[in-house]
């Protein structure tokens, strides 16, 4: 046990896909995987073990913003041998081309938080994916059929109320989209040399403004789930 994880030793598989939501853990779980149990629960921060064709997989959920994906992830490396991490999340599209529901896989992350220079002695880290992941992504999209867009993401802080400047600068440096947690998984992964993956879907636009319900947050990301455990396996 740990200060955030009530798990067993051995009680998470060596891959864990992580939302951010809890009750989205939950859904996966229950759609996606066989054999399911609860592992832990502490804050209602739900895990779960189960298998996917036969394979052992975790969810758990990492909350939201980077101190929190950092706890979770630093003791599920640390305290449970995790070894992969996917992150699927949703975020705020930038780039104009983007349209509600697509699927974002980032090859790296910025960031406006202060947390990722922290880990490297005050100077910008390069926040990347595992490459090997990266490219196991790449082919199980042509293999399903899916389209993701792959690029730089920003993992920002602040969801209200950012520094204005910082959606031109976005735009400038061709980052298309925000979230709040991926720069922190992948400098955590690099760090303790596992391997880290960020697939997101887009809620919502911060150029035209359109938004997903919160209802289909939760359920209606089939196909990124699908990518993620097909990438976890293949
Ligand atoms: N900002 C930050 N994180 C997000 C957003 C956003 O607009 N949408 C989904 N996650």
């Amino acid at each position: 046990m740990t200060p955030h994880i009530n798990a067993q030793t051995g009680d998470f598989a060596e891959t864990v896909l992580m939302p951010g939501d809890p009750l989205r853990a939950k859904y996966i779980a229950e759609t996606y995987l066989e054999n399911v149990r609860e592992v832990t629960n502490v804050r209602n921060v739900l895990g779960f073990t189960g298998e996917y064709k036969g394979k052992p997989v975790s969810v758990m959920a990492h909350g939201m913003g980077m101190p929190s994906i950092s706890i979770y992830a630093h003791e599920l490396i640390n305290y449970y041998g995790v070894k992969k991490i996917i992150r699927i999340g949703s975020c705020g599209a930038v780039d104009e081309e983007l349209k509600l529901r697509d699927l974002i896989v980032a090859t790296g992350a910025s960031t406006s938080s202060s947390m990722i220079r922290d880990r490297f002695a005050g100077y910008d880290y390069a926040a990347a994916p595992d490459f090997g992941l990266l490219r196991t992504c790449a082919d199980t999209a042509d293999k399903l059929g899916l389209s993701p867009r792959f690029g730089n993401i920003l993992s920002g802080d602040l969801f209200y109320g950012s520094n204005p400047a910082l959606l031109p600068a976005m735009q400038k440096m061709n980052v298309m989209a925000v979230e709040m947690e991926a720069a922190a998984l992948f400098a955590i992964a690099a760090e303790f040399r596992v391997k880290a993956l960020c697939v997101l879907t887009v809620s919502d636009h911060l150029i035209t403004a359109e938004e997903t319900s919160s209802e289909e947050r939760q359920t209606s990301f089939n196909q990124m789930m699908e990518l993620a455990l097909e990438t976890a396996y293949a």
